[in-house]
């Protein structure tokens, strides 16, 4: 009698691992981004399009699920990541020493560059404008980004200037325009974009820094990792990313 009784709850305890498994395993796979960040990702018609939009999707019909894109402050996409919110971040993300401690990267699938935007005639002209004894300049950069990073590192923290942080990225390039700061560090192909939109700015010749974009997926979801790993992986090997990339960043 005791047997059969402890064979049940045996059982018992069997199916219902088994249902709760079918419950968090369902159709949805939740991506993060910041659409503030074009041509990666942005608001057109209230939606959000650009490359990570294109090739999360292309992702998620791989792996046979349906895609949801939240939009949040780019300060909130690694812990929300970290705390189960979302499945996967693709937001222009830059693999950096400090963010591997919190997450897994996939592959890269990009590169970016930052770059330092000025008002035409400025007096800074190189990147070591910026290092330079008694320089003092007031940098405008998005929260959180490695702009923020690295220039709150070298600059401010040396003394060297003052790093001022916005929440997006084109109200840092407002800044600049009304000359509450002397230049924003940005990400390349973003900073095209809000130069072509504002007459009278543009980018230097010089880069501050090379960087890869890769997918941050939490370190509790390996699994998760390797599988989204993979679809990039054959979405970079047959040409869909190329393809992607190229739709919005058209070969000079
Ligand atoms: N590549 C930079 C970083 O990882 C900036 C990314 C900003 N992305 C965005 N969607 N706003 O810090």
């Amino acid at each position: 009698m005791k047997k059969v009784l402890s064979l049940v709850l045996v059982l018992a305890l069997a199916i219902s691992l088994v249902a709760c498994g079918g419950a968090e395993d369902d159709n949805v796979l939740t991506m993060a981004t910041n659409a503030e960040f074009p041509p990666y990702e942005y608001m057109e018609d209230g939606k959000i399009v650009g490359i990570d939009a294109e090739i999360g999707a292309a992702i998620a019909e791989k792996l046979g699920k349906e895609l949801v894109i939240e939009n949040v402050d780019f300060d909130s996409l690694i812990p929300g990541v970290q705390t189960g919110k979302y499945d996967f971040v693709m937001a222009g993300m830059t693999v950096t020493e400090d963010r591997k401690e919190q997450v897994n990267f996939s592959q890269t699938y990009a590169t970016g560059v930052q770059v330092i935007i000025v008002k035409e005639g400025s007096s800074i002209t190189t990147a070591d404008d910026l290092f330079a004894e008694g320089a003092n300049n007031k940098i405008g950069v998005q929260l959180a980004t490695t702009g923020d990073l690295y220039c709150t590192w070298d600059i401010e923290d040396e003394g060297l200037g003052t790093v001022e942080r916005y929440n997006k990225g084109a109200d840092a390039v407002m800044a600049l325009n009304s000359g509450k700061v002397d230049c924003v560090v940005i990400d390349n192909e973003p900073a095209k974009v809000f130069v072509q939109n504002n007459p009278g700015l543009k980018i230097l010749d010089t880069e501050y820094a090379v960087e890869d974009y890769a997918i941050a997926v939490s370190k509790d979801k390996p699994e998760l990792r390797e599988s989204i790993d993979k679809a990039l992986g054959e979405l970079i090997a047959d040409g869909t990313v190329k393809k992607i990339i190229e739709k919005y960043i058209p070969a000079e």
